[in-house]
């Protein structure tokens, strides 16, 4: 079993690489939405955690959905942190909102994917194939000591408060919007994971304060016509094939 968020597809695709046959994997923000946070664990079966790490620690949905879930019969359970340099300590913060499930966290691993992060500086997605051929290599590594059950003492979250904090303050959405490009399509307010975007008079409209900054929306749209303030006018934007 895999919990895993994804905004633009690498947790995605790191869950998929890990799962096994049959294995069942479990989108966070859609089971937060639904209210399914109750989960028995198949006999045998690990428990994953695949995520994206935003500003040095865990984002809301992880957050609430680790602090609400009942794991019954879990045995092994690690966390897969997808990062595009620094994940720091969010295996720690993740490691403690569980602990309050009374879920252990065995092992955090750390995955180096392709950034993201456009919504702060540019990025380089043509540096993609060849961190993904380098985080296959890792996951192969992954997927055997999961296999084998290695544990590893998963250090606290430390700094766990400053950095949700400076986190939280990134998740304004008050600067989202689409430019006369748009066509309508609406997949932004589909892939949104909070349901932070509506579709009206054929425009998206970001209709909630604050959101998960998961830069799906920014990142996805096929007309790159989704713009924050005015600084992400010409950045690259990301997608995993996975996603496409
Ligand atoms: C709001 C935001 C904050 C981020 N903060 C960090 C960070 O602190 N450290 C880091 O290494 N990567 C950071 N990233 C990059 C993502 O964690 C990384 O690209 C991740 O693999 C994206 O996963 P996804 O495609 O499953 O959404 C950030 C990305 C976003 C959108
Ligand atoms: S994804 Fe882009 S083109 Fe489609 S509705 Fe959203 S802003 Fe418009
Ligand atoms: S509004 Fe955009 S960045 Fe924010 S959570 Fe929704 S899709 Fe992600």
């Amino acid at each position: 079993m895999i919990f895993y968020f994804t905004g633009t597809g690498n947790s995605l695709y790191a869950a998929k690489k890990l799962a096994k046959k049959g294995e069942r994997l479990i989108d966070m923000a859609a089971a937060l939405k639904s209210g399914e946070t109750t989960y028995i664990v198949p006999t045998g079966e690990t428990v994953g955690f695949v995520f994206p790490v935003y500003c040095f620690t865990v984002n809301d949905v992880v957050y609430d959905f680790a602090g609400s879930l009942d794991l019954i019969g879990a045995e092994y359970v690690y966390a897969v942190v997808t990062c595009g340099g620094d994940p720091f300590n969010a295996g720690g913060v993740l490691k403690k909102r569980l602990a309050e499930r009374g879920i252990v966290l065995s092992r955090s691993f750390k995955l180096m994917m392709p950034d993201n992060s456009m919504l702060f500086y540019d990025i380089h997605p043509e540096k993609a194939p060849e961190i993904l051929r380098k985080a296959d290599k890792k996951l192969n590594v992954i997927r055997y000591l999961v296999s084998h059950r290695k544990e590893r003492k998963v250090s606290g979250g430390c700094m766990e408060k400053p950095f949700r904090a400076v986190y939280h303050l990134v998740c304004s959405t008050k600067g989202f919007h689409a430019e006369d490009s748009c066509i309508g399509c609406g997949l932004c307010a589909r892939v949104c994971p909070v349901g932070a975007i509506e579709m009206r008079g054929g425009r998206p409209e970001w209709v909630k304060d604050k959101c998960v900054k998961c830069s799906a929306c920014i990142c996805r749209c096929p007309q790159q016509a989704v713009q924050f303030g005015k600084r992400t006018k010409g950045r690259n934007r990301y997608v995993n094939p996975v996603l496409k």
